[in-house]
């Protein structure tokens, strides 16, 4: 799978495909490319136009398109896939796979795909009792599909009965984990921060750091990937916040600071992979500083306030702080030290070198003194692990 998996939705002519348009978004939200297949009845009730605009790819519609509006066959559509989800499938679609036919497009991407295949089945419930129904199902689950069960409750026909699609929560994290994602950190509350803070000296120059963020963004990206309730404060950077669950844009350590303050009494954790300034110039002109013909100029800094460290004085007992170390000599010595002079659960000690870069070689070292040294990696791939000793330290896995 490459880094951004690429989810094949099936949607087939069952009342419910409106909601498949929602699942578009939460899967894309999710950083997943999504290519919609939908079958003629689909269309009947939707439009391939609202999936084409939500998916932000063409939607594939025929076996044998006249002309190829999307330039995609079946063949590389199934190749396509690291999931294939038909949501939702009706009983008509459900029938015709469990027997092998292949008589449209998304049937014959179902034969033909070899990524593990969804189905989220939603009709009428004297249809979804129907013996026939009943054993096409069954046969399907016995070959591997998975099957997320339709619900009990008020069915589009006015019946009352199971039928109903699966909520879409259910059905984004089957198809989540399918992917080999894990939702350990469902519900967590985690308090991440990510970026640079800018320190103004007038309104139009400021002092900062080489760092591009991308630490503290992948972090929250893999956490809320894993279902936590991320909320993500962060100073400037050189890439996008993911979508969180709340995000907290700051420029300067003081907002920073108070924006941890205020958050961190509702988070059971703080990963704090901002980098702070750790100096801020004393006085903010109002105006533009103008040169002053040959003479040099003195900036006095003052002290910001090492939000970590007071944090940790203030936590709530059972929140777990997470800091990173920044070396460019000393690495394990001096992260060893910041851990204990702030009173940190782990510190990720990480050499200069790799500030603004792609990779990382860390060091994570614990309070019991445990230190695993891990290779250079990719930070998606160190926030994973990361993100592995805070589910277990905070009893979440
Ligand atoms: N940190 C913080 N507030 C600051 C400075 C740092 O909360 N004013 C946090 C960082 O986000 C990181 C940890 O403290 O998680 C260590 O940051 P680092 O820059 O490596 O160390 P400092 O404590 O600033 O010490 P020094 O600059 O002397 O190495």
């Amino acid at each position: 799978m490459t880094e951004t998996p690429s989810i094949v939705l099936g949607v087939t002519g069952s009342i419910a495909a409106y909601k498949s348009l929602e699942l578009v978004g939460r899967l894309r939200r999710k950083g997943c490319k999504v290519t919609v297949i939908m079958t003629a009845n689909a269309c009947k009730l939707i439009g391939p136009a609202s999936f084409e605009a939500l998916s932000g790819n063409p939607v594939a519609l025929e076996l044998f398109p006249d002309s190829k509006p999307q330039n995609i066959e079946h063949i590389s559509l199934a190749q396509l896939a690291d999931v294939l989800a038909i949501v939702p499938a009706s009983a008509n679609f459900i029938a015709k796979a469990a027997a092998g036919l292949a008589d449209d497009l998304l049937t014959t991407v179902a034969l033909a795909v070899k990524a593990p295949v969804l189905f989220a089945p939603a009709m009428n419930v004297d249809m979804w009792e129907n013996p026939v129904v009943r054993r096409n199902v069954k046969q399907m689950t016995a070959l591997g599909w998975k099957m997320v069960e339709p619900e009990t409750g008020r069915l589009a026909c006015g019946t009352t009965g199971s039928g109903r699609l699966a909520s879409l929560d259910r059905i984004e994290s089957e198809i989540l984990v399918s992917l080999g994602w894990r939702d350990d950190l469902k519900g967590l509350p985690l308090l991440i921060t990510a970026g640079r803070t800018e320190e103004p000296w007038d309104p139009v120059r400021y002092i900062s750091n080489r760092s591009s963020g991308r630490m503290g963004m992948a972090l929250a990206s893999a956490a809320a990937r894993r279902g936590a309730k991320v909320t993500l404060i962060s100073g400037p950077g050189d890439v996008p916040a993911p979508e969180v669950f709340k995000h907290i844009p700051v420029l300067t350590a003081a907002q920073m600071h108070q924006a941890v303050q205020r958050e961190l009494p509702r988070n059971k954790a703080l990963i704090m992979a901002a980098a702070v300034a750790d100096y801020a110039p004393k006085n903010i002109a109002s105006g533009k500083i103008k040169k002053k013909n040959d003479g040099d100029i003195t900036l006095t800094l003052k002290r910001n306030p090492d939000i970590i460290q007071l944090a940790s004085a203030k936590r709530k007992p059972g929140t777990l702080l997470v800091g990173f170390a920044l070396e460019t000599d000393n690495l394990v010595a001096n992260a060893r030290e910041k851990l204990i002079a702030k009173d940190l659960d782990l510190i990720v000690a990480n050499p200069a070198k790799t500030l603004s870069g792609e990779n990382i070689q860390a060091v994570i070292i614990d309070k019991r003194g445990g230190t695993i040294k891990l290779p250079a990696m990719p930070k998606p791939k160190l926030a994973d692990l990361i993100l592995d000793r805070v589910a277990k330290l905070t009893g979440a896995a």
